[in-house]
């Protein structure tokens, strides 16, 4: 670990903070877990196909300060690092990213800091989903911790194309060449167009169920 303690007190906040980060994600993926069972119940249908939740690695958050101009130091880390604690929601339509995001709006206990719709404004690079960070609190035996999670919601058809696109720019470390990156863009329009192609009929299939009931 190169995250440097200034003083021995240093290393147990440094366990600390790590603990309060996967406390945080493990409220927020049962929130987010319950929510799919309530869903289920009332909906008959799941709106999650999976989470995926991880901690980020001492040496990724290292590196990210680093590339901010930041001193390596706890402080920093809590306050401008805001993926340390990081969960994935991903599900079958785009309808579904929203209605998840407003139930999670909705509960009482989280705070939303900030949301970036990458659906409405897609990157340069193509890509999308939806990104909201928020704030959980964390009770401890003395206090309670307003702790940061990074939940970023998209469909099966976005999770594809961003976890090769992430292949790709780690392979070319971000100077992939302009052929590979338009046919990114390309490969992004079609995930765009099954998106909304899968949606309408499925919109069709559920017009036809109510009509059948
Ligand atoms: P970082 O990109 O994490 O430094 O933070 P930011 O402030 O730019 O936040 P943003 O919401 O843009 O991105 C946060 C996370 O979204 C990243 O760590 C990635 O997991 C994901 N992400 C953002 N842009 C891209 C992209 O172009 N391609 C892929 N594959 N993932 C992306
Ligand atoms: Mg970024």
């Amino acid at each position: 670990m190169e995250l440097r303690a200034a003083r021995d007190s240093d290393v147990n906040n440094w366990e600390e903070v790590i603990l309060i980060y996967s406390s945080a994600l493990k409220q927020i993926s049962t929130k987010i877990e319950i929510l799919n069972e309530e869903f289920q119940h009332v909906h008959r249908y799941n709106p999650i196909e999976h989470i995926k939740a991880r901690i980020k690695t001492s040496e990724s958050i290292v590196k990210k300060l680093r590339k901010h101009g930041y001193e390596s130091t706890i402080q920093n880390m809590v306050q401008y690092v805001n993926d340390i604690a990081g969960i994935r929601v991903i599900c079958s339509f785009t309808s579904d990213i929203y209605q998840i995001a407003e139930m999670i709006r909705n509960q009482r206990d989280i705070k939303v800091i900030s949301i970036k719709d990458y659906i409405v404004n897609p990157k340069t690079s193509g890509y999308k989903s939806y990104h909201m960070l928020v704030t959980v609190p964390v009770y401890l035996s003395d206090r309670i911790v307003d702790t940061k999670v990074e939940i970023q919601i998209r469909t099966v058809a976005m999770d594809f194309w961003a976890s090769l696109e992430h292949k790709i720019n780690y392979k070319f470390e971000g100077n992939a060449p302009a052929y590979i990156k338009n046919e990114l863009i390309e490969c992004a329009k079609m995930v765009s167009e099954l998106d909304r192609r899968m949606l309408s009929l499925n919109e069709e299939i559920q017009m036809i169920n109510q009509q059948n009931e």
